[in-house]
Parts: structure tokens; C-alpha cells; sequence
């Protein structure tokens, strides 16, 4: 249900958009906001999302972001929205892979319709873009920081680089207050596992134990990732939303300490299987999470050991 600011919180709430939320950590978030006292809606085309992720309070739309009818019907939705959250995207590395196109319709279409209809609603206040570290690709560094180079090596990557440049642009140019979140692996309940990538590997532990009693792991599993437990990242989107931050200001929101596969399979206790390493898997990837911390006065609450059990225990 849309509404009215409410004058009793610490905040001014309002009326947002979160594209994407019926998924995994747009659900979440849509969560949190009508918690806090916003009024949310929600547009999702339910590819990879579900229904029953939605919160009941949330008005949603179901349509293909990336559809050329999506302008006219976002321009009713967004007329009353004071925050834009982009979230909906095709997250998945290797279908990105074998399906560029519709994943280009979707991550990149829908990004560029959702900022054209932006353009037309001057009163939005902000656009908060939910990239990811997809965009660093291959680096020589084990931690890295929003300088590092941008030079993708998977299609998934180029297309959240693609977004993000096309943000950049309607920020400068047509004045969108922006900012930009690039999110490391995210995990928690609702994570689904369909896609191949290292920073799903808790989903795809939880469903080697549930199928096979057996984790598999490519590689030496000493390759190390980092992880941020899907509360705090919802809570970095919220203080992004919050903050003064909006000349498309990026940050990193990871776990900021490396986290090998192998001590990521202790927490399943169950045998492994070791399998050949896949061909250009990154080694180590760990975000430098010093400007979240310093700027944006985020920083994650939830330890790796922690969260994970508890994920594991729900
Ligand atoms: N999960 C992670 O570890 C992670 C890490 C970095 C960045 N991200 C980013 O966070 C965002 C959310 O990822 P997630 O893990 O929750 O994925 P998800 O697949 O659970 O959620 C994506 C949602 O977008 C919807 N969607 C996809 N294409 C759409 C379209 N064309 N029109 C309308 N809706 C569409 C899907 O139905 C789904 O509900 C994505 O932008 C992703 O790139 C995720």
C-alpha cells in the first residue's frame, strides 16, 4: 500500500519502487522498508523470483522491465515513488552465457527503460543501483577497491558494467541522484542456486547436502570469496537511500575478509568431492569495504560464522 510520509520516525519514510523484489535480496529488502514505514511497490516478471517472497503489504506489478511496453507501464508506478531501488536482474553467470541476448534484454533493457521513465519523474529523489563485484573480473589483487580497474570476464559482469555506465550517464547528464552498491556474494535465506558462480556457493553446498549428502568443490577449494550476510546488505541499500550520497557515488558491500570454499564446506559436515578446477575461475576476491565504512558509516554486523550457521540452521 502507497502512503503518506510518516511524521513519527526518526526518518522521513515515503513511497519506494524495488524492482526485483521477489527475489532473493529484494525480497528482503521490501521487508525491511515496510517494516521501517514505507509504502512499497513492487515490479518483478517472476522469472527467477517468487510470488510467495512478496510481501503482502507491498503492491505488486508483475511485468518484464526489459519489454518495450515497460516505459508506459512504469510512468503510473513511478508517479508517486519517492526512492528507486534496482534490483531485478538475470543474477546467473553461466545462464548469462548461453542466453546473452535475453539476459541483455533484462540487465541491460531494463535498466536503460527504468532510467528513461526515471527522467520523466523529476521528483524521484533517488536511484539506488544494485551492482555487483561482477564488475572487477580477473584481478592480480586479493582485495579489491572501488579504484581497481573495471574489466569484466563474464557476460553477466559486462551487462551489471553496462547498467552501470548507462547510470552514470543519466546521472550527469539528466541530473538522476544516484548511487551505486556493489554488492560481493550475498547470502541468506531464499538465496536460490541455480546459477554457477563461487558466490553461490552456500546455496550450492545447501543443495549438494539435501540431493547427494556429498558438497562438490572445483578445484583445491583454497580459492577464497567474500560474503555479506543478505540483512546487512539490505541495510547498506537502506543507508544508501538515506544518506546524502547522490552523484553516483560507488561503494563496496562485502564481508571485507576472504572466506575459502573449504572452510565454507566445514560448516556442512559432509563429505567432499574435489572436481578439476573451472577453466578462469578467479582465485581470490575479497572487497575492500574501507570507503562503505568511512562514507557511508556502514559496515557488516553479521560475522561469517555466525550467519552461515544460523542460515544453516533455518
Ligand atoms: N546474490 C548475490 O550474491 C548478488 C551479488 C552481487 C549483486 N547482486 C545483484 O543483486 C540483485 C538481486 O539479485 P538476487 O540474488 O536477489 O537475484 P534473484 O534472481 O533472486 O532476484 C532477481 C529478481 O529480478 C527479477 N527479474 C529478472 N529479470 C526481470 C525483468 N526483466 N523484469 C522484471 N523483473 C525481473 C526476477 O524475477 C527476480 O525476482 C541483482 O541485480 C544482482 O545482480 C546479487
Amino acid at each position: 500500500m502507497l502512503m503518506k510520509n510518516n511524521p513519527s520516525t526518526k526518518f522521513r519514510t515515503g513511497n519506494v519502487l524495488v524492482t526485483g523484489g521477489a527475489g532473493f535480496i529484494g525480497s528482503h529488502l521490501v521487508d525491511e522498508l515496510i517494516k521501517l514505514g514505507y509504502g512499497v511497490a513492487v515490479v518483478d516478471d517472476l522469472s527467477t523470483g517468487k510470488i510467495e517472497n512478496i510481501n503482502s503489504k507491498a503492491k505488486f506489478i508483475k511485468f518484464d522491465l526489459g519489454s518495450k511496453l515497460a516505459g508506459e507501464k512504469l510512468q503510473p508506478i513511478l508517479k508517486n515513488i519517492d526512492h528507486v531501488f534496482h534490483l531485478a536482474a538475470i543474477p546467473r553467470i553461466q545462464y548469462c552465457l548461453e542466453h546473452s541476448n535475453t539476459c541483455h534484454s533484462a540487465n541491460v533493457n531494463g535498466a536503460l527503460n527504468l532510467l528513461n521513465s526515471c527522467v520523466k519523474n523529476k521528483h524521484i529523489k533517488k536511484f539506488i543501483h544494485i551492482s555487483s563485484c561482477m564488475v572487477y573480473g580477473a584481478s592480480d589483487v586479493l582485495t579489491v577497491s572501488e579504484d581497481n580497474p573495471v574489466k569484466p570476464k563474464t557476460i553477466y559482469g559486462v551487462q551489471k558494467h553496462m547498467q552501470e555506465l548507462y547510470l552514470d550517464l543519466f546521472t550527469r547528464y539528466f541530473n538522476i541522484p544516484s548511487v551505486v552498491l556493489r554488492y560481493f556474494g550475498v547470502y541468506g535465506t531464499k538465496r536460490h542456486s541455480e546459477s554457477g558462480s563461487y558466490p553461490n556457493v552456500t546455496a550450492a553446498f545447501s543443495r549438494d547436502k539435501r540431493i547427494k549428502n556429498k558438497l562438490t568443490i572445483y578445484g583445491d577449494g583454497e580459492q577464497s570469496r567474500d560474503f555479506v550476510h543478505v540483512f546487512d546488505a539490505v541495510r547498506a541499500a537502506i543507508m544508501a537511500m538515506r544518506s546524502g550520497f547522490c552523484k553516483g557515488e560507488v561503494f563496496n558491500i562485502g564481508g571485507g575478509e576472504p572466506i575459502t570454499i573449504n572452510q565454507i564446506a566445514t560448516y556442512y559436515k559432509c563429505p567432499i568431492e574435489y572436481k578439476k578446477a573451472r577453466v578462469d575461475d578467479v582465485r581470490h576476491c575479497t572487497a575492500d569495504i574501507t570507503k562503505a565504512k568511512k562514507l557511508l558509516k556502514w559496515q557488516p554486523k553479521i560475522s561469517f560464522e555466525k550467519g552461515i550457521k544460523g542460515y544453516l540452521n533455518e
